[in-house]
Order: structure tokens, then sequence, then C-alpha cells
């Protein structure tokens, strides 16, 4: 009996789809959780002039500058549209960098 329950739970160990999901949060949920809560506001509608989520044209030129300096200017900001830390001020640069690429990856 013992025997038949360590088995069930050893098939189960680090296979289950639970534990699947654990492993991809901290990968793409913080970007995502990010830009939904700073970001949104001005890339959803394009407010200011900002690139708008998914608008390949806009954000081509801006892609070729490479990823590392579009998080270079989103912790710097760009006056007078784009603010600093795009406004998330208790976000890390790392936090930035994963939400850069959260919305790099819905754009092109
Ligand atoms: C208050 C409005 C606003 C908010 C909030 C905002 N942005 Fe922006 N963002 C802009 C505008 C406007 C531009 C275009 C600036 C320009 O090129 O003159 C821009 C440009 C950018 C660019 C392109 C930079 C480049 O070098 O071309 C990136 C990347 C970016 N924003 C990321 C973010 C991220 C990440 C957040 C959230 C953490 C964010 N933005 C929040 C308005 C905003």
């Amino acid at each position: 009996m013992l025997v038949c329950w360590m088995l069930l739970a050893g098939c189960g160990d680090g296979n289950t789809s639970d534990d699947r999901q654990a492993r991809v949060k901290p990968e793409k949920l913080p970007g995502q959780l990010t830009y939904q809560r700073f970001c949104f506001s001005c890339h959803a509608s394009g407010a200011a002039g900002a690139p708008r989520m998914g608008d390949m044209a806009a954000w081509a030129p801006r892609i070729e500058k490479g990823e590392d300096a579009l998080i270079e200017s989103t912790i710097q900001g760009i006056p007078p549209g784009m603010p600093p830390r795009g406004m998330c001020m208790q976000c890390s640069d790392e936090e930035l960098a994963a939400t850069v690429r959260f919305m790099l990856n819905v754009s092109r």
C-alpha cells in the first residue's frame, strides 16, 4: 500500500501542469502586470504619441535601436511624452526590462 502511494506521488511530482505554470510565471507575468498597471494608459491608446501595443509600424523604427536602448529610454524617459520609468517608480530596472520585452513581443 505504501509503495503504491509513493509511486503515485512520484509520478505527479514536478510534472503536473500546475508546476509548469508556476515555472512560466516569473518570466511572463510581471511584465504583463506592470504593463497593465502603468503603461497601458498611454500605450494602449497611443496617448501623447506613444507607440501603441501591437502597432508594428510604430514600433519597427524603435526596435531597430535595439532592446537595450529601448530599456534605457524607458528608465530615463523621453520628454515630454514618456515619463521616466513609465511612471512605475517602484519598478526595478529588471521589471522594466521585462515589461519592455513583453511589449515588444506583442508588437513585432
Ligand atoms: C504618460 C504616458 C506614458 C506612460 C504611462 C508610459 N509611456 Fe512609454 N511612451 C510614451 C510616449 C509618448 C512615447 C513616445 C516618446 C517619443 O518617442 O517621443 C513612449 C515611448 C516608449 C518606448 C519607446 C522608447 C524609444 O526609445 O523609442 C518604450 C519602450 C516605452 N515607452 C515603454 C514604456 C513602459 C515599459 C511603460 C510602463 C512601465 C511606459 N512606456 C509608460 C508615453 C507613456
